[in-house]
C-alpha cells in the first residue's frame, strides 16, 4: 500500500482527482487534506469518502504541526490546496500569499524532512501572464499579473528550488482553465449556466475577447496523474485543453446549448489587470504520452447538463453569506 496526500482534495479539480485516484489505484489509500473553505465541500466527495481506503482529515496547509502529522508515513504529495479566483485575489490578496505561497512552503519543508517521495505541485498557465501571440513553452519566463497568478508562481518556484536545492523530488503542472462537474459558480463557466438557468444577466468582462485555453477537469487529471508517475523531477508540464475560445464565443455556446436568448448577455466594466490571453504549447507533456480526450463543443454540454440536474448543489454555494458578500463587493467596487 502507497499513501497519497491530497491537499485541497475537496475543491473542484481536487475532488475529481481523488474520485479518479480512488476508482483507478487499488493499492492506493488516499488522506484528503482540506481547510473546506467556503470552496471546498465535502458534498464533492460523495461516494468516494465511502471508499475505505479514503479518508478525510480537515486542516490548513499553513499550520507546519497539521501537516507534518497528515504527511508522515505519505508516499506522494499533490498540492491542489490554494485560494484559486482571480476576482477574489483583487478584492482581498491576502489568504492567496499565506495559502498559495506560505502554505506550499510549509507542505515542501515537511516532505523534505519527512523524505516525501514524489511531490506533485497544481500551478496554472497564469504564471506566464497574458501572452499576445504564439504559445507558452515550459521554459518561457513566469510574468503574473493578478495577485492569484503573482501568488501561485511564488508556489511554483518555490517548489522547483526543493527539487534544485534539496533534491526533493517535485514535479509541477500548468493546467488551463478547467470546466466540468463540481467547479464552484463563482467561475465563468459555472456562473453563466446558472444566471442563464434562472434568467440572469451573464456579467462578461470588458469587450469579451479574451482567449482561455479550455480543458475539462478529466483530461486536467489524468494529466495530473500521468506527471506524478512519469514527469522528471525538477520539470514543470504545461497542461492545456487545446480549445482556445473567446469568452464571447463560450458564452454564445452555453447560452445555445440550455436555449437561452443572448439577450441575457450584459458587457460590464473589465476585470483591473486582466490577462487578454493564455495559450499552451503542450509538446513536452504530448511527448510523454497525455493528450486531451474532451472536445470543447461536448464538454461544455456535458457539463451544462450537469449543471441543469445538480442545482441543489450550485444554490447553495450562489445563496451562501460567503458568495453574495463577494459578489456585493466585486460590483461595488467597479460601477
Ligand atoms: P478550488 O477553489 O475549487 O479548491 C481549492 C480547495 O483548496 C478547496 O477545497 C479549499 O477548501 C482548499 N483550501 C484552500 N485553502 C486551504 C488551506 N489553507 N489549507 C487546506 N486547504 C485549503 O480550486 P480548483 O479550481 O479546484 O483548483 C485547484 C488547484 O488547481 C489550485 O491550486 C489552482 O490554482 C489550480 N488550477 C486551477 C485551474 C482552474 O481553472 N480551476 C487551472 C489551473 C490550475
Ligand atoms: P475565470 O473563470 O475567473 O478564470 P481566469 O480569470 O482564471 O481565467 O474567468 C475566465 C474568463 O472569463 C476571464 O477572462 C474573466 C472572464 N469572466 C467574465 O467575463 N465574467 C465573469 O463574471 C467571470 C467570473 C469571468
Amino acid at each position: 500500500m502507497k499513501t497519497m496526500v491530497v491537499t485541497g482534495g475537496a475543491g473542484f479539480i481536487g475532488s475529481n482527482f481523488v474520485r479518479r485516484i480512488a476508482g483507478r489505484y487499488p493499492d492506493y489509500r488516499v488522506i484528503v487534506f482540506d481547510l473546506l473553505t467556503y470552496a471546498g465541500n465535502l458534498d464533492n466527495l460523495a461516494g468516494v469518502l465511502d471508499n475505505e481506503r479514503v479518508r478525510f482529515v480537515k486542516g490548513d496547509i499553513r499550520d507546519s504541526a497539521a501537516v507534518r502529522e497528515v504527511l508522515r508515513g505519505a508516499n506522494m504529495v499533490v498540492n491542489f490546496a490554494a485560494e484559486s479566483f482571480v476576482d477574489r485575489s483583487i478584492l482581498d490578496p491576502d489568504g492567496f500569499i499565506t495559502t498559495d505561497v506560505l502554505g506550499t512552503f510549509v507542505l515542501l519543508q515537511a516532505s523534505r524532512e519527512l523524505g516525501v517521495e514524489r511531490f506533485l505541485q497544481v500551478s496554472t498557465d497564469e504564471v506566464y501572464g497574458s501572452v499576445e501571440e504564439g504559445s507558452s513553452v515550459e521554459t518561457d519566463g513566469i510574468l503574473p499579473n493578478s495577485p492569484y497568478s503573482a501568488s501561485k508562481a511564488g508556489g511554483d518556484l518555490l517548489a522547483r528550488s526543493y527539487c534544485i536545492t534539496y533534491g526533493l523530488p517535485v514535479v509541477i503542472t500548468r493546467g488551463s482553465n478547467t470546466y466540468g462537474p463540481y467547479q464552484h459558480p463563482e467561475k465563468l463557466i459555472p456562473l453563466f449556466i446558472s444566471n442563464a438557468i434562472d434568467d440572469k444577466p451573464l456579467p462578461v468582462y470588458g469587450d469579451g475577447l479574451q482567449v482561455r485555453d479550455w480543458l475539462h477537469v478529466d483530461d486536467h487529471c489524468s494529466a495530473i496523474d500521468l506527471v506524478l508517475h512519469e514527469g522528471v523531477p525538477g520539470e514543470a508540464y504545461n497542461v492545456g485543453g487545446d480549445s482556445n475560445r473567446t469568452n464571447i464565443e463560450v458564452t454564445k455556446l452555453l447560452l445555445k446549448s440550455l436555449n437561452k436568448p443572448e439577450s441575457l448577455i450584459k458587457y460590464v466594466a473589465d476585470r483591473p489587470g486582466h490577462d487578454r490571453r493564455y495559450s499552451l504549447n503542450c509538446d513536452k507533456l504530448k511527448a510523454i504520452g497525455w493528450k486531451p480526450a474532451k472536445v470543447f463543443e461536448e464538454g461544455l454540454r456535458d457539463t451544462v447538463e450537469w449543471y441543469l440536474h445538480n442545482q441543489n448543489w450550485w444554490r447553495k454555494a450562489k445563496d451562501s453569506d460567503s458568495y453574495r458578500e463577494f459578489d456585493k463587493a466585486w460590483y461595488a467596487g467597479r460601477k
